[in-house]
């Protein structure tokens, strides 16, 4: 395949399988779907099937995958020793009123993985894993507020959304303000969630030690992917650590993209213990999946063995053995070895991006780390959600590039945020190259 030519997208074409898909749907769904990343104006294009590191719509069209669903899909599409495990399970049932084997399997595969976790228990998406940790955190420390990063998603729970969205109109001047993210968000979660500035020490500091006593959480993602990309720094997380532990704050991880980044997961990298790790993604092998773990002391608010728990959690899908079974296979496939080649490819792609931009004389510089990169059009210093924020001309700059791109054969996320998968490899890499460097010219 030759990515590098452009060609005519054909799902947005009058007489498009597209447009006769996204019609009906529209008659039986707001908007056409269930999703909102996946619109976009005037449709988005439809999945048909896709095989490794491919994806092909139902137009015809076939891309490189650098979205795999939004992180989740570390071996791409329809990988067949996944497959395999998946279709083996299924002649024996999908779900049951019992526990499995294999939610223990998992279980002990993660916990023998990830530094902070003791115990875990699984869930069906990420957003829920992050509520059942700030449930956790709020039932073990008897507090109510939380505390989490500006600019940084945690997926849907009211909670963790304030803030998500702020702008330069509403972020307040110094210390960030609590700004809603959904309409008819109530002001008492506005007023129990203290928003913070990411890599900040002096102010993080402070807010810390001014809501001491009410918080329950400081929720942090090691590396926020809608919030530039921007790896947090190592001093600034053990500061977080010792203040954290000192007050008996739960300090929780959101790793549900990140622990992509290593066979430990980020928190192996930086070194630092949380009490919490909220989980996702990669550890479902392409099925729903959730999952938080952590220190047996605080995940024994869910042990249901000493009386009620002080934090019940039900979920009928919970831990269901075709999601266990193709977490297993997708996890045990991720060997450290693997890891190291996607670093190196990784390296690769960013090295070829920095080259690109340096070479078309645009300003601009590359974030991530291991399989993830986030491409930006401007050389700001970056540390946090508002140095990433995008000014309107950058926006369109990123909106142009990102059309060059999917229109030469490169499928990748609106915001230029994309992530490898174990079937690529230096080819899929310089097909990105040279799509990028060609789209760096055409949205001139
Ligand atoms: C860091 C982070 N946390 C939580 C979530 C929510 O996960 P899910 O979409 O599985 O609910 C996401 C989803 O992209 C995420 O990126």
């Amino acid at each position: 395949m030759v990515v590098t030519n452009r060609f005519e997208e054909r799902f947005l074409e009058p007489g498009s399988d597209a447009k006769r898909l996204y019609e009906r749907a529209r008659k039986v769904m707001p908007g056409g779907n269930s999703r909102t990343t996946v619109y976009q104006a005037p449709h988005p294009p439809y999945a048909a099937r896709g095989s490794g590191a491919v994806i092909v719509d139902t137009d015809g069209q076939e891309r490189f995958d650098f979205v795999n669903n939004y992180t989740s899909l570390i071996h791409g599409h329809a990988d067949a020793d996944i497959n395999a495990a998946v279709i083996e399970q299924l002649q024996w049932g999908t779900a049951f009123g019992m526990p499995t084997e294999s939610e223990i399997k998992l279980a002990e595969l993660i916990s023998a993985r990830v530094p902070s976790v003791e115990h875990v228990r699984f869930t069906n998406s990420g957003s829920e894993a992050v509520m059942m940790g700030i449930k956790a955190a709020r039932a073990f420390t008897g507090r109510p507020k939380i505390a989490k990063f500006e600019g940084c998603y945690h997926g849907s729970y009211d909670f963790v959304e304030v803030s998500l969205a702020s702008t330069p109109e509403n972020w307040g001047a110094d210390d960030p303000t609590s700004t809603a993210y959904s309409w008819g968000t109530p002001q008492s979660v506005l007023d129990d969630v203290v928003v913070l500035k990411f890599n900040d020490i002096e102010s993080t500091e402070r807010l810390i030690e001014q809501h001491k006593h009410e918080l329950a959480a400081v929720l942090m993602d090691p590396m926020p992917m809608r919030a530039g990309l921007i790896p947090a720094e190592a001093a600034f997380v053990q500061r977080v650590r010792e203040l954290t532990k000192q007050y008996g704050i739960v300090l929780m991880f959101d790793e549900v993209v990140s622990l992509r980044v290593a066979y430990g997961g980020a928190q192996s990298l930086l070194g630092v213990t949380p009490d919490l790790t909220s989980m996702a993604k990669i550890i479902g092998g392409g099925f729903p999946v959730g999952a938080i773990g952590g220190s047996a002391e605080v995940m024994s608010v869910f042990d249901p063995s000493q009386g009620y728990p002080r934090a019940p959690h039900g979920g009928t899908f919970n831990a269901n053995p075709v999601t266990m079974a193709a977490g297993l296979v997708a996890m045990e496939k991720l060997t450290p070895q693997e890891f190291e080649r996607l670093d190196r490819l990784g390296d690769m792609v960013r090295e070829g991006i920095a080259e690109a931009m340096d070479g078309a004389r645009i300003p601009g510089q590359v974030t991530g780390r291991g399989s993830l990169f986030h491409i930006h059009f401007h050389d700001r210093p970056l540390s946090d959600y508002r140095s990433s924020h995008l000014t309107p001309e950058e926006a369109l700059k990123v909106k142009r590039v990102h059309r060059e791109l999917v229109g030469r054969g490169v499928f990748i996320p609106g915001f230029l945020v994309g992530n490898l998968s174990t079937p690529m490899d230096e080819g899929e890499v310089s097909a990105f190259v040279s799509a990028f460097a060609d789209a760096l010219d055409a949205a001139r």
